[in-house]
């Protein structure tokens, strides 16, 4: 198979789908893999590095033209519509229920297109989106960090346990990867911290690793009402229910918070469990909404690239490696966790979540692969 490697073009978008070993491997199986020119190196990775592994550095129109399978990072931008065509293996972060545009073209082009975050464990878990959550996790706190300060328009205050100085007060929603790696940091340096959950197992393991001062909450509206109130800094992890037209905290509800508090919001879900929520690019990364900051920003992972690059890496390409190595049909047939991860089939929408969500007629991907 040939496998082709793209820039991504997001805004600050530094990731790369592959690193030079991920590369090794491809060749070692005997496929082909192309690399667009620089396109590791907002990850400092030479083009010689991939050279070296094996791979042939090429043009953006080769390496679309000749590429089986695009591997990549993020969504499709409406300038990359234009290399779409019939029977292309899209393998990349697609969130169809967030880019309706990308959407249309996905299935007017009629491609295969296999979500990152969609992909199942056994366990319920989603294998390739807990990397880039405990990433985001941690990234959102530094965010915080970083929001709180009078020079970045924040209120001036320092995230960390000063002594003779009231400590700062944290709420984190959602106790899962990204809310345990916003935590750990929150956590050790001080803060006062109060995670919320619905998933009372969740908090008791969470219970068993974080020192005994952590605050743990069952996610209600009386315990939120009361977090709100006293919060600094609130960081939202919830993985909300993409077919939720109802949001946890309205707009109204921002009223209760201090004056100049901070929302990091890395779940970042329009519509979401934020109803104040949009998302923002880290060129834009704030906005004020009821006195209240908000950071959106939907690719926190992107500032650190070269954690992110080497750990998504590290977790995408044994699927990537089986799509080149079985066929994505077969592999897509005989494995029911790495199917919740097919989203497009030749002109078929195959996500339950975004048809609902975008009012689109779907179809299994059961239906779509004929498996009875
Ligand atoms: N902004 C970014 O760059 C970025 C990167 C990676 C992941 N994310 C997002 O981060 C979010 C969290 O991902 P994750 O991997 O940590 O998910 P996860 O499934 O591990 O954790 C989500 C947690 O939310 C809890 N939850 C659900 N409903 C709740 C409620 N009403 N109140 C409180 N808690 C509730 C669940 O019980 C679970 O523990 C996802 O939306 C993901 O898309 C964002």
């Amino acid at each position: 198979m040939i496998i082709s490697v793209p820039k991504e073009i997001k805004n600050n978008e530094y990731r790369v789908a592959i690193v030079p070993a991920g590369v090794s491997e491809f060749i070692s199986n005997g496929h082909e893999v192309l690399i667009e020119k620089g396109a590791g190196l907002g990850s400092s990775i030479s083009d010689e590095e991939y050279i070296n592994a094996g791979a042939q550095i090429v043009d953006r129109n080769e390496l679309f033209q000749k590429g089986e399978m695009i591997y990549k990072v993020k969504e499709f931008l409406p300038e990359e519509f234009k290399y779409l065509r019939e029977g292309l293996v899209i393998f990349t972060y697609i969130h169809s229920n967030a880019f309706k545009a990308q959407t249309d073209a996905f299935i007017e082009n009629k491609v295969v297109g296999i979500s990152y975050e969609d992909i199942e464990d056994e366990n319920g878990g989603f294998p390739l989106l807990k990397p880039m959550s405990e990433i985001a996790g941690k990234g959102g706190f530094l965010m915080a960090i970083q929001y709180a300060q009078r020079l970045h328009k924040g209120k001036g205050l320092m995230l960390a346990k000063v002594h003779g100085v009231r400590t700062p007060e944290v709420t984190i929603i959602g106790a899962g990867i990204a809310g345990f790696g916003a935590a750990e940091i929150a956590v050790y340096l001080g803060n006062k911290v109060a995670i919320l959950d619905i998933d009372l197992d969740r908090l008791e393991k969470v219970k068993h690793v974080l020192p005994p001062n952590v605050e743990l909450l069952y996610s209600n509206k009386e315990n939120l009402t009361e977090c709100l109130k006293r919060t600094d800094v609130l960081v939202n992890c919830i993985l909300w229910p993409k077919w939720r037209k109802d949001s946890m905290i309205t707009r109204d509800m921002l009223k209760l918070m201090k004056p100049d508090s901070l929302i990091v919001d890395v779940s970042c879900d329009e519509g979401g469990a934020i109803e104040t929520c949009r998302a923002t690019s880290h060129d834009d990364p704030v906005y004020i909404e009821e006195g209240i900051m908000h950071y959106c920003v939907d690719n926190v992972p992107a500032a650190f690239p070269q954690t992110s690059t080497y750990s998504l890496c590290n977790s995408t390409l044994p699927y990537a490696l089986r799509i080149a190595n079985e066929g994505y049909e077969k592999a897509l047939k005989e494995d029911k966790y790495f199917r919740k991860g097919l989203c497009f089939y030749f002109g078929d929408l195959t996500l339950e979540e975004t048809g609902k969500k975008q009012n689109r007629p779907y179809k299994t991907p059961e239906e779509v692969l004929n498996i009875t």
